[in-house]
């Protein structure tokens, strides 16, 4: 599966050797990006099945919607990278998960999707401005985007660069 575009450029950003959590990492397909060039990586989804552990990636197996506490209290990141998956009361877990100087890449579904089809459900949908409101005061946004795309299919997307401020 392709890389989204909008993660391979903007990986450039997360700092050499830094860890990187991929949130409900699906079948890796940014865990191998990232492990391959260099970081070590936390991959985690309910499903794991398409995740194949390694010296350098560290899969977990959570279910992140079932009110089970966050099961990575405690640890941070360089990074934390999220695409197509959105549940917002975990939001502040990965703000927290960030190290100073950590960067936030996020890429998901906006509102105006459900004219293409799914998700349409708007508890998948960010709302219009979200990504940039939900970081101000404490982020620098180094890149940000409301837009139609078409590849690998037409949708309705938001999607962020954010540096965590120091
Ligand atoms: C559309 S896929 C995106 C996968 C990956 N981020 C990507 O872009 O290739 C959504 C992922 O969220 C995961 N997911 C959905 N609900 C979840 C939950 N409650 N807990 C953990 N992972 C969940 C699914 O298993 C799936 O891998």
């Amino acid at each position: 599966m392709t890389i989204s575009p909008w993660i391979a450029t903007w990986a450039g950003l997360v700092p050499a050797g830094a860890a990187v959590l991929d949130l409900a990492a699906g079948n890796g397909r940014h865990t191998r990006f990232f492990a391959e060039r260099g970081h070590p990586v936390t991959a985690i989804d309910r499903d794991v099945s398409g995740l194949v552990a390694a010296d350098t990636v560290e899969v977990i197996a959570a279910d992140l919607e079932d009110g089970s506490p966050w099961p990575l209290a405690g640890r941070t990141f360089g990074a934390v990278v999220v695409t197509n998956y959105l549940h917002r009361p975990l939001f502040p877990h990965l703000f927290a998960a960030l190290q100073p100087g950590g960067v936030l890449l996020y890429e998901t579904f906006m509102v105006g999707n459900e004219r293409f089809g799914k998700p349409s459900n708007p508890d998948f949908l960010l709302k219009d401005g979200e990504l940039l409101e939900l970081v101000r005061g404490r982020f620098s946004v180094i890149a940000y985007e409301a837009r139609m795309i078409s590849e690998p299919k037409m949708a309705m997307v938001q999607r962020i660069a954010a540096r965590l401020s120091s």
